[in-house]
């Protein structure tokens, strides 16, 4: 009797049943495959961001068109500033958005999961994004964001980001576009970055050769990083890629000029440009002359001629020996002081070209630190002694070599009157004059040589400066 109800009702309850499985998993199917597609980002950014209560503000910033938004955490437990730059391009907007997200996003997370650990230590962990802009060429912007993360007030992660702008064109560029998307650019850039890095003083104490070879490699990816500024191309290295991570992210200037040739046309030097268009701008009709003293420092003629130069208020350039800076480190470090240009004029003033490559490197590179030593900062630019040099010379040596347009052969005649004759006849404009700051009858000439300039209407100016209209 009890039998028959049941298997009465069976076929229906199993059919229910088998109904409500099969929709139950092809729902599950159907969920599980849309969330594979597109769903896990976003439930990342969702899990993480509505917790954290933030500020956000903007405000202008010094530069036209470019706001700075500031988004500071309001949650003590998860401290968090970040600012970012807003401008009227969505795209680049939506991009900074996007890393500044993923990096607010990654930290929240970390808090998180170390809180779960081990809770109610008291901890003073942050984040803080800043950046940077710097502008070039009116239309070019770099932004440098500087990422911090410290935890338990020690352990401190440090990233650069870099964003490289035509504001114009409204176009993100890379250093692909920076290099023309010339292999052979790349190449020789790498090269000039990996000599910048081994024989930078301030860096020798740091970076590890191996690595500075592996980062170094001609790839585009490895030089993304980057940002213009003051006529400088900055590259940038992340923590640990060439140096111990605690060292943290590291970077290299090398000037535009020197780089020039490896250049894309639109990124050489303006006043190159404008030379090639003439009645260019007023820059380009200005007179310039850089005035340039080797050999030195020595304790009483380079005084003297520092003196002279106060006086004039001119800038000139010092191409010492590291043998000399080694000797005189305060006779340097004053030539530094009074804002002129440093120069790397070999340890001992050999002929290059008759040394091998170890020794012509050996001859740099010691006389680059003796200038770091002495002053704290280093070299800019390279005279070979003798203005002997070649090709492959120039290609190990990570610096602009300059060498001079008019030689008033002070170190021949040794006579004031000649070195005065010797500028009146062959003066041009953007000439290059050498002279040496070891012989007193060059000292006993400069008030004369500056009285003519300044009344011929000359400004002076560094080598590096003059450089480009040459
Ligand atoms: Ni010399």
């Amino acid at each position: 009797m009890e039998h028959t109800p049941r298997k009465k009702r069976g076929p229906w309850i199993d059919l229910a049943l088998i109904t409500s499985i099969l929709t139950l998993l092809s729902l599950i199917i159907l969920f599980l495959v849309s969330d594979d597609e597109n769903g896990f980002s976003k439930s990342q950014i969702t899990a993480a961001e509505p917790l954290i209560d933030s500020t956000i503000t903007k405000e202008n910033s010094t530069f036209p068109g470019i706001h700075i938004i500031s988004d500071i955490s309001n949650d003590h437990k998860v401290p968090f500033s970040i600012q970012y730059p807003q401008i009227e391009d969505e795209k680049f907007n939506s991009i900074i958005e996007e890393y500044i997200q993923a990096s607010k996003r990654a930290y929240i997370n970390d808090m998180h999961k170390d809180k779960n650990k081990d809770s109610g230590t008291t901890r003073s962990d942050g984040l803080t994004i800043q950046f940077d802009t710097y502008q070039h060429d009116n239309k070019y912007f770099s932004f440098v964001f500087t990422e911090r993360i410290s935890k338990n007030t020690e352990e401190i992660k440090t990233k650069i980001k870099t964003v490289f702008y035509d504001m114009e064109a409204g176009k993100i560029l890379d250093i692909r576009t920076l290099l023309g998307e010339d292999t052979k650019s790349l190449e020789t850039f790498a090269n000039h970055v990996r000599a910048r890095l081994k024989t930078s003083p301030s860096l020798q104490k740091t970076i590890q050769k191996e690595k500075v070879d592996l980062a170094t490699e001609p790839r585009w990816i490895l030089f993304d990083q980057f940002a213009v500024h003051n006529d400088d191309l900055l590259i940038y290295f992340d923590e640990g890629t060439i140096a111990p991570a605690e060292d943290g992210p590291i970077s290299i200037n090398i000037s535009l000029s020197f780089l020039n040739p490896l250049l894309a046309s639109e990124f050489q030097t303006q006043m190159i440009e404008a030379e090639k268009a003439p009645g260019g701008q007023a820059e380009d009709q200005k007179k310039r002359v850089a005035l340039t003293f080797d050999d030195g420092p020595h304790p009483q003629v380079t005084l003297q001629i520092l003196q002279c130069l106060e006086k004039y208020k001119a800038k000139a350039t010092f191409f010492m020996l590291g043998s000399r800076v080694q000797q005189y480190p305060d006779i340097a470090l004053k030539v530094k002081n009074n804002g002129h240009e440093l120069g790397n004029h070999t340890w001992s003033h050999p002929i290059l070209p008759k040394l091998t490559e170890a020794q012509i490197m050996q001859e740099f590179t010691t006389t680059e630190k003796a200038i770091f030593d002495a002053t704290g900062q280093e070299a800019t630019v390279f005279r070979p002694p003798y203005g002997a040099t070649s090709e492959a010379i120039n290609q190990k040596i990570p610096k602009d070599s300059v060498l001079w347009s008019i030689d008033t052969l002070d170190w021949k005649h040794k006579n004031a009157e000649k070195l005065i004759a010797q500028v009146k006849q062959h003066m041009h404009n953007n000439a290059i004059i050498l002279m040496h700051d070891i012989h007193q009858s060059t000292a006993d000439a400069l008030p004369a040589v500056l009285d003519f300039l300044s009344k011929e209407g000359y400004e002076f100016v560094t080598v590096s400066e003059i450089l480009p209209y040459r």
